[in-house]
């Protein structure tokens, strides 16, 4: 049985194949739509979501499962002080994959010591986002080609967001990002405005800036409208430029920027759920409950 903690739980290889398994869902749906028969998804969400919980929801009703869980955790039994250990060791009684967002960086951790099926991790905290970045690379491969030699600027919350700490994690394994991240050896530049890299960019990921990790409102207020996104600053964009961002948004990216032909943020969430489909079919595979 595996897991999906983090980026790094698979290999270079493995993330190919669950990019080319997510190709060959976007072209024959059909083929698909009975594999997870009888199967039944939990979506354990404690924290907010739109876009991931609803989206491995979807991908587990078109591969012909079914999905059991909870979208806050005001209505369960972690109101009344269960603990994350425990609702995981019993809801895995119920449901044969679990998908999890915590609040707190390294609770799934916690969830795989006790749970007796596979744990996908949602989301914790600002630590990491693994299946934002599978939805992200599928996106990369489907808007460019390729998962190497992109020059890609990080813009926004880079501290909380734990869409860019996954990211950044995963495409310090190819060969990217100028060049590489110290001990990975990929060359990196920081600046204080977007101008100045505009032209360079193959890919521009925005993100929102945290407001709900900051420690206090006086700190979130000097960075609520730091960096925003509008067609000016498009202006000396390269014309293949793919605009993404893992959304929500706030005000981050005006919103005329969407009619944009390079904005590829609705593509982004809807790859979403297509690797999210891989993704189920391929723990499962791992996990032996499941043959395809
Ligand atoms: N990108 C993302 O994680 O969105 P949600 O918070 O809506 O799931």
């Amino acid at each position: 049985m595996r897991h999906l903690l983090d980026t790094t739980d698979l290999s270079l290889d493995e993330i190919d194949d669950i990019i080319s398994l997510a190709t060959d869902i976007i072209s024959n749906p059909k083929k698909y739509a009975h594999v997870c028969d009888g199967k039944k998804l939990a979506t354990l969400f404690f924290e907010p979501s739109t876009r991931t919980r609803l989206s491995f929801e979807a991908a587990m009703y078109e591969l012909g499962g079914n999905v059991i869980g909870f979208s806050e955790a005001s209505s369960t039994s972690a109101s009344k002080g269960e603990t994350v250990e425990d609702t995981v060791r019993i809801v895995s009684n119920y449901a044969d994959i679990i998908a999890m967002r915590h609040p707190l960086e390294g609770a799934p951790r916690v969830a795989v010591t006790k749970t007796l099926v596979p744990i996908i991790n949602a989301g914790d905290g600002g630590h990491a986002h693994p299946t934002q970045t599978l939805a992200d690379l599928l996106t990369f491969y489907r808007e460019k080609g390729r998962l190497d030699n992109l020059t890609i600027g990080l813009c926004g919350d880079l501290k909380f967001g734990r869409t860019v700490h996954s990211l950044i994690k995963a495409m310090c394994r190819y060969k990217n990002i100028k060049d590489v991240l110290e001990p990975s050896g990929t060359k990196y530049v920081q600046v204080e405005s977007m101008d100045a890299v505009m032209p360079d960019l193959d890919v521009l990921y925005m993100t929102r800036i945290q407001r709900e990790r900051f420690f206090s409102a006086e700190e979130y207020l000097k960075y609520e409208n730091a960096f925003i996104l509008d067609l000016d600053k498009l202006e000396n964009a390269k014309s293949d430029l793919t605009i993404m961002h893992p959304l929500p948004r706030v005000n981050e990216i005006a919103t005329n920027v969407d009619d944009d032909p390079r904005a590829k943020y609705f593509e982004q969430a809807l790859n979403g759920k297509y690797v999210r489909m891989a993704l189920i079919m391929t723990l499962l595979k791992w996990g032996g409950q499941l043959e395809y």
